[in-house]
C-alpha cells in the first residue's frame, strides 16, 4: 500500500514524544492504520536548540510551509494560535488530515476550523487537546453520539487541581503550591492560563460545543480561577465535610430566550462522596450525563509527555484509517442546533 506521510509541527514535550513513539513503533501503528506511516520531517523555529537524541537530526526543518505541503497528515504540537492556523489552514487547502493539541487554537477559532475542515473533506482531530490521555473527545463525539448529553462537568486542568490537592493536605497557601507545581513541571513558567482558568475554560468551550452540537465562544464562558482561593476557604469546605475542585460544567439551561448551553469555570465544594472529590494531583476527570447512557467518567492522565502522544497518536492512526477508506470523522454541525447562553443570561 502507498505511505502517508507525517508532518510534526513543533519538538517540545509533546512534539518530542510523539516523534519517539513514530520511530519506536511505526511498525505497529503502520499495521494499524492500513497503511506505512512515514515521518516526513519535523517543523522547528530553530535547529540549534538542543534536543532529545530520539530526535533525527536529518528530519529537523525550519521550512514549516514546504513541509505541510507535502504532508498527508499534520500533525500540530506548536501551540500559540496565529502560525498554528496557518499551517493548519495550508494543509487543510492542501488536502492534508490534521491533528491538533491545540486547546487556544480550537477554543478561539472551531467554527472557522472546521467550516474549513468540512470544505475540504479532511478529518481535523483533536482529542490531545482536552484531558491529555483520557479519550473524552471521542467519548462524546462518537460513543455518545446516539444519545443526548445532558451535562458536562470536570475537572479539566492538572496544574489547578495539583494546587488546590496541596493546599488542602500541605496547608500551602495559593502562591507556594504554585511554585511547587512549577518546580514539578506541571504549572508552565507563567501560569496565568491555568490558574485563572482560561485553559480549563478553553477545554469546557471545547466539550461543550461537541456535546451540544453548537459553537461556544470563549466569551461566552464564565470563568474565575483560583487565584482567590485562600486556606480559610479550604478549611470551612473541609469542615463542610467537602473539597474544593476547579470545575468545567456545560449544561442545557432554560433562560429567557429559551433553552441554551451555559458553560462556566469555578472553584466549587464538592462532598467527599462526589466521584470527582477523589480525583487528586495533576489528574483530569470529566463526567458526562446522557439521557439514555446516565452518567460516565473518564479519568487519567490531563497532561505529560508520552500520555499527550498516546491520544495524538490515537488520531493520527484514526485519520490514516480514514484516508485508507476513503471515510473521515463527522462533519461538526456548522449550525448551531443550541446557541450558548450569554453569561448575563444567567
Ligand atoms: N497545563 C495544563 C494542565 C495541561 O495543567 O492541565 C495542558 O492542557
Amino acid at each position: 500500500a502507498p505511505s502517508l506521510s507525517i508532518a510534526v509541527l513543533g519538538c517540545g514535550t509533546v512534539g518530542t514524544q510523539v516523534v519517539r513513539l513514530l520511530l519506536e513503533q511505526g511498525e505497529e501503528l503502520s499495521a494499524r492504520a492500513g497503511t506505512r506511516l512515514e515521518l516526513a520531517g519535523i517543523a522547528v523555529r530553530s535547529l540549534e536548540t538542543e534536543r532529545d537524541p530520539v530526535v533525527p537530526r536529518d528530519l529537523l526543518t525550519t521550512d514549516a510551509e514546504s513541509l505541510v505541503e507535502r504532508a498527508d497528515v499534520v500533525v500540530e504540537l506548536m501551540g500559540g494560535t496565529e502560525r498554528a492556523r496557518d499551517l493548519i489552514l495550508r494543509g487543510i487547502e492542501a488536502g492534508a488530515s490534521v491533528v491538533t493539541a491545540n486547546k487556544a487554537l480550537l477554543a478561539s477559532q472551531y467554527g472557522e476550523l472546521f467550516s474549513r475542515a468540512d470544505a475540504a473533506g479532511v478529518d481535523l482531530l483533536f482529542e490531545a487537546a482536552v484531558a491529555g490521555a483520557v479519550p473524552v473527545v471521542r467519548g462524546v463525539r462518537e460513543s455518545l453520539a446516539g444519545d443526548r448529553i445532558e451535562r458536562v462537568i470536570g475537572i479539566m486542568n492538572g496544574t489547578t487541581n495539583y494546587v488546590l490537592d496541596a493546599m488542602t493536605t500541605a496547608g500551602w497557601d495559593v502562591d507556594a503550591a504554585v511554585t511547587r507545581a512549577q518546580e514539578l513541571g506541571y504549572a508552565e513558567a507563567d501560569p496565568t492560563a491555568d490558574v485563572d482558568g482560561h485553559d480549563a475554560a478553553a477545554k469546557a468551550a471545547i466539550l461543550a460545543a461537541l456535546a451540544f452540537h453548537t459553537r461556544v465562544d470563549l466569551r461566552d464562558v464564565t470563568r474565575e480561577g483560583i487565584r482567590g482561593v485562600t486556606p480559610e476557604d479550604i478549611e470551612a469546605a473541609r469542615e463542610a465535610g467537602g473539597v474544593i475542585k476547579l470545575l468545567g460544567i456545560a449544561e442545557r439551561v432554560a433562560t429567557p430566550q429559551g433553552e441554551r448551553v451555559a458553560v462556566q469555570v469555578h472553584p466549587a465544594v464538592l462532598p467527599l462522596e462526589h466521584p470527582l472529590a477523589s480525583v487528586r494531583g495533576a489528574f483530569n476527570a470529566v463526567v458526562l450525563e446522557a439521557q439514555a447512557a446516565g452518567r460516565l467518567m473518564f479519568y487519567g492522565a490531563g497532561a505529560g509527555g508520552p500520555e499527550t502522544a498516546s491520544a495524538v497518536l490515537g488520531d493520527v492512526v484514526a485519520a490514516a484509517r480514514h484516508r485508507v477508506t476513503g471515510g473521515r470523522a463527522p462533519a461538526e454541525s456548522t449550525h448551531a442546533t443550541l446557541a450558548p447562553a450569554r453569561p448575563a443570561d444567567l
